[in-house]
């Protein structure tokens, strides 16, 4: 009886062995289209998404769940794949990072491809369009970008779109960073900062949450949301691609946009 015990006990752990080594095309259980490269995740079997859960509705929180946009994208990656999703919430500052460090599988986090950032990761094709939109108090005399320029004070989210654009624009000195796009706008509504820049839908969120506020109807840019991979997992890349390009095709992606995002 004994024996017959350990005998199992070794066959687990050689089982769990066995999975730790695994390949992506293992992982996806022998799925992986033919002719794709295997492909490796940090941990066998899993694929762990870096975010900053504070950009409803890309990403947010409901309880202790971390719900949204990138939430549903991810998981629906993760099931053509076969791999299980880990969310981990951090620093928008520190996703790039630990996407290039092999900290993280992937980063998803209403995050546009830009000229730099395409420097240090890799992108996938665009799942989405987004816009950098400026908040402002009700009653404010800034009626458009133009107005931004005299002595005002922007209010960013730190190393997003809206803070790179702003500062290029305006100068540091015209521009506040804070580590939340909900801590800019409440420096909004409580007088610190004159306008916020941030991506659209967050805006929508932020003025609906708070009273007095309000989008100025010029867009200040646009841009379009990828995940980054690392510049060394070129397979996973590819892999990701692939069910992404099956997921729009089956209209899964516009459904998770619609979702959350109303047409008006
Ligand atoms: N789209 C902007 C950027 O890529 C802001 C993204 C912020 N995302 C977040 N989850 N906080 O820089």
């Amino acid at each position: 009886m004994k024996k017959v015990l350990s005998l199992l006990a070794v066959l687990a752990l050689s089982v769990s062995l066995c999975a730790c080594g695994a390949s992506g095309a293992a992982n996806a259980g022998g799925d992986a289209p033919k002719g794709e490269e295997a492909f490796k995740t940090v941990e066998a079997g899993k694929l762990i998404m870096a975010t900053n859960a504070y950009f409803p509705p890309y990403e947010y929180y409901d309880g202790s769940d971390i719900v949204g946009i990138d939430a549903e994208i991810v998981k629906a990656l993760g099931d053509k794949l076969g791999l299980e999703v880990k969310i981990e919430d951090m620093e928008f500052d520190s996703i790039i990072a630990a996407v290039q460090s092999g900290k993280v599988d992937i980063g998803l986090a209403g995050m546009t491809v830009t000229e730099e950032r395409l420097q240090t990761v890799n992108f996938s094709d665009s799942y989405a369009k987004g816009i950098q939109s400026i908040i402002v108090r009700e009653d404010s005399d800034i009626k458009s970008i133009d107005d931004l320029s005299n002595d005002k004070m922007i209010g960013v989210q730190l190393s997003t779109t809206g803070d790179i654009y702003a500062t290029d624009d305006f100068g540091t000195d015209h521009v506040t960073q804070y580590s939340k796009g909900a801590d800019a706008v409440l420096a909004l509504t409580t007088g610190k900062v004159d306008a916020v820049i941030i991506d659209n839908e967050p805006a929508k969120n932020f003025v609906e949450a708070n009273e007095g506020l309000k989008i100025l109807e010029t867009p200040y840019a646009e841009e379009d949301y990828a995940a980054c991979i690392s510049k060394d997992n070129e397979a996973l890349l590819k892999a990701i691609n692939g069910a992404l390009k099956e997921l729009t095709d089956d209209g899964t992606i516009k459904g998770i946009l619609d979702k959350y995002i109303s047409a008006d």
